[in-house]
């Protein structure tokens, strides 16, 4: 069902992200059969490369999905590649990379050309590289389609400028805005769920659900990131994008059809409801060293500037006003150098009536996007035997467990499928960003304003500020009992 004599020009190609990412899923797409081996593939960059440069620094990622060697394929798939070095915002490199994909083409005979280029690049090399593309290697005669990765601008500002400096260039058709968090495969689960399942769907409101958490941790600080991390913030890097589309996937209404412009629709109008980020409404936080001294606070960091308050750590209330979620507090929280590595989303429903039931915890639907999928609600059941008692158990749906013969696609495995099938579904459309940066613009203003709150400091490795225990319960989380019930950490077989 693919297309025959496709030609990927990726830039930015010497980058981190080309090197972890893009080469790896367009090898992992051939690896499983999705990608034609009559593929071209050029990668593209300043660098002063070869052919063989170049399949040398991608080699070391091209794997199986059990993270094994797979030197066979990772052979046919560097023939595949190659290499153009030129820069970004002259027309010489564009004239060789027109020549190499016209000379190819032909050889192919090729009447309609399928180009897709990949945009890997720093915010400067962005709006450079993009006229070059129109100006010199567009696929007059055939289909052309652009990938871009965030940054989509910085505010709600520069954001409608690069959407005005882009849209003379490309039709919304032909343009992919990549937010990987769309390609993950339980995220591109939730509408499944929501709008498949009668029982969920009917208790999906304000009248079952006390609250929602979208939770994201990672282990790590912004090691040799810092320079850059100190103009973003953890606002920007995830919250703005990858979680404010889970946000919306678990809020929005009912798409009257899976095609992408019904889905993106429902996108964009619950984004609407949002009452604007309420600032008294916000906790965050910064890390400093670890307990026992041996990580770096994020003020170490010789390239961030000395007295930031850049933020590491947000937790940030949502509130929808509309019939469905008036009233329903809505938490999303994300931090860098944390106690783990993790991203889920937490229902919590209501307490059940009391009378027959005394102090019986709530029902909780985990959806846990990373590491190892899983999908669990926790039921109240009897206690087995002769007991009459309840305790909390879980339906679980582990899926190490249940789909173990699957491939389950990298999130860019994914994504870049859709792009080579020109499905727009799992793309951020340009409403969409508009009304994301809307809500966001102001609060991120504030946190870099004049009065920006002193963030609440917290060590590397802990679970976040001291706070955050208290911000939840008064987002009415119910914290229950420990040791009644406990998700077994440790990954299944
Ligand atoms: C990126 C952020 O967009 O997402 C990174 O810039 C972050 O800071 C990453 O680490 C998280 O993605 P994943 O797929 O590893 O959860």
């Amino acid at each position: 069902e693919f297309k025959e004599n496709t030609v990927v020009v990726v830039f930015g190609a010497s980058g981190d992200l080309s090197k972890k990412k893009t080469f790896p899923a367009l090898f992992g797409l051939f690896r499983e059969g999705y990608l034609d081996s009559s593929t071209k593939i050029i990668g593209y960059a300043r660098s002063k490369l070869t052919d063989e440069d170049l399949r040398g620094k991608i080699a070391p990622n091209l794997k199986k999905p059990n993270g094994a060697k797979d030197d066979e394929k990772a052979e046919q798939f560097l023939k595949m590649v190659s290499y153009i070095s030129g820069p970004y915002d002259e027309d010489q490199g564009f004239n060789t990379l027109r020549t190499e994909i016209e000379e190819y083409e032909k050889q192919k005979g090729v009447e309609e050309p399928h180009r897709l280029f990949y945009l890997a690049l720093p915010p400067s090399a962005f709006m450079p590289v993009a006229n070059n593309i129109k100006k010199l290697v567009y696929a007059k005669n055939g289909i052309t389609r652009v990938v871009v990765e965030k940054p989509f601008g910085h505010d709600l500002e520069s954001s409608r400028e690069l959407q005005r400096d882009l849209s003379p260039l490309f039709t919304e058709d032909e343009l992919f805005r990549i937010d990987h968090y769309l390609g993950k495969e339980l995220v591109k689960n939730l509408l499944l769920l929501r709008f498949g399942n009668t029982f969920l769907n009917a208790a999906w409101n304000k009248e079952n659900i006390q609250m929602i958490q979208i939770s994201f941790k990672e282990p790590f600080g912004t090691e040799g990131r810092g320079g850059y991390f100190d103009e973003i913030g953890i606002i920007r890097d995830v919250m703005q994008n990858h979680l404010l589309q889970i946000l919306t996937l678990l809020t929005m209404e009912r798409p009257v059809s899976f095609d992408p412009e019904s889905v993106r629709d429902e996108k964009v109008r619950v984004l609407k409801a949002f009452a604007p980020i309420d600032t008294n409404d916000i906790l965050t936080g910064q890390y400093t060293k670890s307990e026992d001294g041996e990580k770096p606070g994020y003020l170490d960091d010789e390239t961030v500037n000395p007295d930031s308050k850049c933020v590491t750590f947000a937790a940030l209330g949502f509130k929808i006003r509309n019939e469905r979620w008036d009233g329903v507090p809505i938490v999303m929280r994300a931090g860098k150098a944390l106690n783990e590595g993790k991203v889920e989303i937490r229902v919590q429903f209501k307490a059940v009536p009391s009378g027959i039931f005394k102090d019986i915890p709530h029902n909780e639907l985990v959806i846990r996007v990373q590491p190892n999928e899983a999908i669990y609600l926790k039921v109240n059941s009897k206690t087995p035997g002769l007991s009459t008692t309840t305790q909390v158990t879980e339906l679980d749906l582990t899926y190490a467990k249940r789909y173990k013969n699957y491939w389950i696609p990298e999130a860019y495995e994914a994504l870049i499928r859709d792009v080579l099938k020109g499905v727009h579904s799992n793309f951020v459309r340009d409403d969409e960003l508009d009304v994301s940066w809307k809500l966001f613009t102001p609060l991120l203003n504030f946190l870099e304003g004049p009065d920006a709150p002193q963030p609440e400091l917290y060590a590397y490795g802990s679970r976040g500020p001291k706070h955050l225990a208290e911000y939840l319960e008064k987002h009415k989380y119910v914290f229950e009992e420990q040791g009644l019930y406990q998700w077994p950490v440790s990954s299944p077989d």
